[in-house]
C-alpha cells in the first residue's frame, strides 16, 4: 500500500511508522473494535469527503454497541478526518478511523481498557478491480444478527467476510456473496448487493446487512432517475435469473456483477442500468452533480 506521512492518533498526528498500539490491546485479541470506510475525492473545489457525516455518526454507533465511550464529539472527528487528510495532502483516497479498547487489563470483559482512536488516510485505486465480478455464494452464512449488533460495522464481524475470501482463494472468482440463515441474499463480504429485473432495482432490506452509505445514496439516486426501487427479501433463484446486478460499497463503489454462482446475467458484461447508476455515483461523489454537493464535506473549509 502507498503509505501517507502522518496518522492521526487520540488526538495528535505522528509519523506513519510511529502510529503503533501495545501488543496487548484489547481490541487485537478480542475484535471489539469498530471502524469506517471513508473515500475522499478531487472536486473543482479541492479535496472533498463524501457523506462524512453519516460515516462518523456510524462509527459512533458502531462503538456504542461495544460499549465504547469515544472522548470526542462527531463534529471533532469530522474535524479531526480532514486535518488528516490535509496534513497529508491528499487529493483523492480513503479515510480509515479505527477506534479500539488499547491496553489495560486481560479478560474478554472491556471494562478498564482506555478507548483510543486512530485516522489513517492513504490513496486507494479501485477496491475490485474488474469490469464486472464473478461472484460466488459462500458456504458460510453472513453473521446472524441475532448474535450481534449486525449492522455496526464491528472488526470482528470481519472474520465472517475474511472466512468468505479464503474460500475464493485460488479459484476464478472474484468475490464472495453471503446468504443469510433464511437463504436469501445478504451482501458481499465488503458490499451491498442489488440486482435489476425489468428496469426494478431490487436490493435486500436493512436487518441482517451492514446499512451501506453507498447502498442509501444508490437508493436515492435511482429513484431520483425514475427507476421502481424495492426493498425486499431476494431469493438466490432471483437473482441468478436478474438481468443485471452490482455491488455498492465506498471501497468498491459500483461495481457491475458479471456472473453469479457460473450462471451469466444477461451477456456477463456490466449492464445499461448498472452502468447508469455507476456514472451517476461518480458524478455525485466528485462533486459534478448540484443535487449531491450537500453530501461534500471541502477539506479546506473544515478546520
Ligand atoms: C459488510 C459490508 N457491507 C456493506 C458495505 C458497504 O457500506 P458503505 O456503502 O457504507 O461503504 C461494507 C463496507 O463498509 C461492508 O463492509
Amino acid at each position: 500500500m502507498q503509505e501517507t506521512e502522518s496518522i492521526w492518533m487520540d488526538g495528535k498526528l505522528v509519523p506513519w511508522a510511529d502510529a503503533k498500539v501495545h501488543v496487548l490491546a484489547h481490541s487485537l485479541h478480542y475484535g471489539d473494535g469498530a471502524f469506517e470506510g471513508i473515500r475522499a475525492y478531487k472536486t473543482d473545489q479541492g479535496p472533498a469527503v463524501f457523506r462524512l457525516t453519516e460515516h462518523v455518526d456510524r462509527l459512533f454507533y458502531s462503538a456504542q454497541a461495544l460499549g465504547m465511550e469515544l472522548p470526542y464529539a462527531p463534529a471533532q472527528v469530522c474535524t479531526a478526518i480532514c486535518d488528516t487528510l490535509r496534513a497529508n495532502k491528499l487529493e483523492e483516497g480513503y479515510v480509515r478511523p479505527l477506534a479500539i479498547h488499547g491496553y489495560g487489563v486481560m479478560g474478554v470483559n472491556p471494562r478498564n481498557s482506555p478507548v483510543q482512536l486512530i485516522i489513517a488516510c492513504w490513496p486507494w485505486g479501485a477496491y475490485l478491480p474488474v469490469e464486472a465480478a464473478n461472484i460466488k455464494v459462500s458456504r458460510f452464512i453472513r453473521i446472524h444478527p441475532d448474535s450481534t449488533v449486525a449492522d455496526a460495522k464491528i472488526c470482528g464481524h470481519y472474520v465472517n467476510s475474511i472466512m468468505a475470501i479464503l474460500e475464493l482463494r485460488g479459484t476464478k472468482y472474484d468475490e464472495a456473496l453471503f446468504l443469510d440463515s433464511n437463504g436469501n441474499i445478504a451482501e458481499g463480504p465488503g458490499e451491498n448487493f442489488f440486482m435489476v429485473k425489468n428496469r426494478e432495482i431490487l436490493t435486500p432490506p436493512l436487518g441482517a446487512i451492514l446499512a451501506g452509505i453507498t447502498r442509501a445514496t444508490v437508493l436515492e439516486i435511482a429513484s431520483e432517475r425514475g427507476f421502481a426501487v424495492t426493498e425486499r427479501p431476494l431469493s438466490l433463484a432471483e437473482a441468478v435469473t436478474a438481468d443485471e446486478a452490482f455491488f455498492s460499497g465506498t471501497a468498491c463503489e459500483i461495481t457491475p456483477i458479471g456472473i453469479i454462482n457460473d450462471q451469466m446475467l444477461g451477456n456477463g458484461k456490466p449492464g445499461p442500468v448498472s452502468l447508469e447508476i455507476k456514472s451517476a455515483y461518480l458524478d455525485a461523489v466528485r462533486g459534478r452533480t448540484a443535487a449531491y454537493r450537500r453530501f461534500l464535506t471541502f477539506v479546506e473549509n473544515r478546520q
